[in-house]
């Protein structure tokens, strides 16, 4: 089972502490998601996943860490300026202002407004994702010298950085150079939850290829992200990959392949159930030319005469200078934890017939690792045995201690936020120094002997 749909999990991401509405006791600010105790604690795991994954357990990825704004002139000779844009109209019945590209169509192929139905709109105009802040103290709102942008994805700063990183890491292709920042694109129809946002997180890979080796190496990831995905605890049925048409490809791409995720499965329509998780371009050589300054066009002028380096490759090997092909998995972390938390959700009834929420994610996921309960809080040698069980397991996992009411009630909220182990501490303990670990997914719970407890969670976990 998984949720039902997105609401579920923004009602228990609210009510535990997941997610919040940002700048709530001012109105709000549409699409803007603060992340609460439980929330930071996901995304950081996801983000560790990721990052153990590809720089710690491979040897051919390095970290990049690069400014959220940049030079101007990155986003100019990226294509950014130009065309990264999603196409506007506004209904002229209902006034809403709508994403051309994503309407549905009537019988004459006309788009019809996802509001009111109307087709009465305005020509499609594009409208620049990109948002504008100027640099300086000095520098007037309308200044173009000062003007910048907040970066719309993290990969420009590692193209941008790929002799920096080439030549202090003394590193040969093929390799990869991967990052974790936050990007900033001002959508046109934000909305779904954390699902499309003016602020997110994106993890990127940029790994760099021969042009001969390029095609490989973008199936070998693709399917290495499905396996990673899976690691996540993500189940199969909920993901599928979609070839992206040659109408939809980027401008710098010659194969992008998507995976979707089953974020929308109430939804009749089988085909709108799905929605993109995370893309994996093969950019070919486009980056790393249009950032270089020795590249000509057709009439032998320079189409980048403002960059100061050339972003060429020499291979010792075989002699030769090219442009390295770039692939490209790029993956957010909002979508990540949201398809996790909707694949992990679980409803069960106890035998009380009262239904349950349990949150079945992956240990290694999971914000709490173990929650210590005391049987008897107005027993303080019980609170003081739970409360220094906590202390000796805290360093070396994530543990709380709760009291604030009955166990039933505290077994339920921790199954709600997916904490894999409940350790009881009762009167017991004070004569065998043993305690009750009760299993989430199971509900099942064992003896086991305080001395030996660490050790017991560290290889169950
Ligand atoms: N560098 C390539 C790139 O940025 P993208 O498909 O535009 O490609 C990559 O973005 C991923 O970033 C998406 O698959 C999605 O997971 C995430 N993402 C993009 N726009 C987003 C938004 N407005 N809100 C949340 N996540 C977003």
């Amino acid at each position: 089972m998984s949720a039902p749909s997105i609401e579920t999990i923004v009602s228990l991401s609210k009510r535990r502490g997941f997610v919040f509405p940002a700048s709530d006791i001012y109105g709000g600010l549409g699409s803007s998601w603060d992340y609460g105790p439980l929330g930071v604690e996901l995304a950081n795991n996801i983000k560790k996943s990721w990052w153990n994954w590809l720089v710690y357990e491979r040897d051919d990825i390095e970290g990049l860490d690069s400014a959220i704004i940049q030079n101007r002139m990155v986003w100019k000779y990226s294509g950014h300026e130009d065309t990264f844009s999603d196409p506007l109209v506004d209904c002229r019945d209902c006034k809403t202002r709508l994403r051309e590209d994503k309407l549905d169509r009537n019988d004459e192929g006309k788009p019809v407004c996802s509001n009111c139905g109307s087709t009465n709109l305005t020509e499609s105009r594009p409208f620049n994702l990109m948002f504008r802040t100027t640099v300086g103290a000095a520098s007037a709102d309308d200044d173009p010298a000062a003007l910048a942008y907040l970066r719309p994805e993290t990969a420009q700063g590692i193209f941008t950085n790929f002799v920096n990183v080439l030549n202090t890491s003394r590193r040969k292709l093929p390799f990869g150079i991967a990052q974790i920042g936050k990007a900033f694109r001002n959508e046109v129809t934000p909305g779904n939850f954390i699902f499309r946002t003016r602020e997110f997180e994106q993890m990127e890979l940029e790994y760099f290829v021969r042009p001969d080796d390029a095609a490989r190496a973008h199936q070998e990831w693709i399917d290495g992200f499905f396996d990673w995905i899976d690691s996540l605890g993500i189940s199969k049925a909920n993901i599928k990959a979609y070839e992206q048409t040659k109408e939809e490809l980027a401008h710098y791409s010659e194969r992008t392949v998507d995976i979707l995720y089953r974020f929308f499965p109430e939804r009749e329509d089988e085909e709108k159930q799905w929605d993109e998780l995370m893309g994996i371009a093969n950019r070919t050589d486009y980056d790393l030319r249009v950032h270089s300054k020795k590249p000509e066009d057709a009439e032998g002028k320079r189409i980048n005469p403002d960059s100061t380096e050339d972003l060429s490759y020499f291979d010792p090997q075989t002699n030769e200078r090219f442009y390295p092909y770039i692939i490209e998995p790029s993956v957010g972390v909002n979508r990540t934890l949201l398809a996790v938390m909707m694949d992990a959700y679980e409803e069960r009834t106890n035998e009380k017939g009262e239904t349950r929420v349990i949150l079945k994610l992956k240990p290694e996921l999971a914000p709490i690792k173990v929650a210590v309960l005391p049987l008897a809080k107005n027993k303080p040698e019980i609170v003081e045995t739970a409360r220094k069980i906590k202390r000796d397991l805290q360093p070396s996992m994530r543990a709380v201690y709760d009291d604030t009411g009955g166990i039933g009630k505290l077994y339920a909220r921790q199954d709600e936020i997916g904490t894999p182990f409940c350790i009881t501490v009762d009167h017991q303990t004070l004569e065998d120094q043993a305690v009750t670990v009760r299993d989430r997914d199971t509900w099942e719970q064992e003896r086991i002997r305080v001395d030996s407890l660490a050790e017991y969670l560290r290889n169950r976990l």
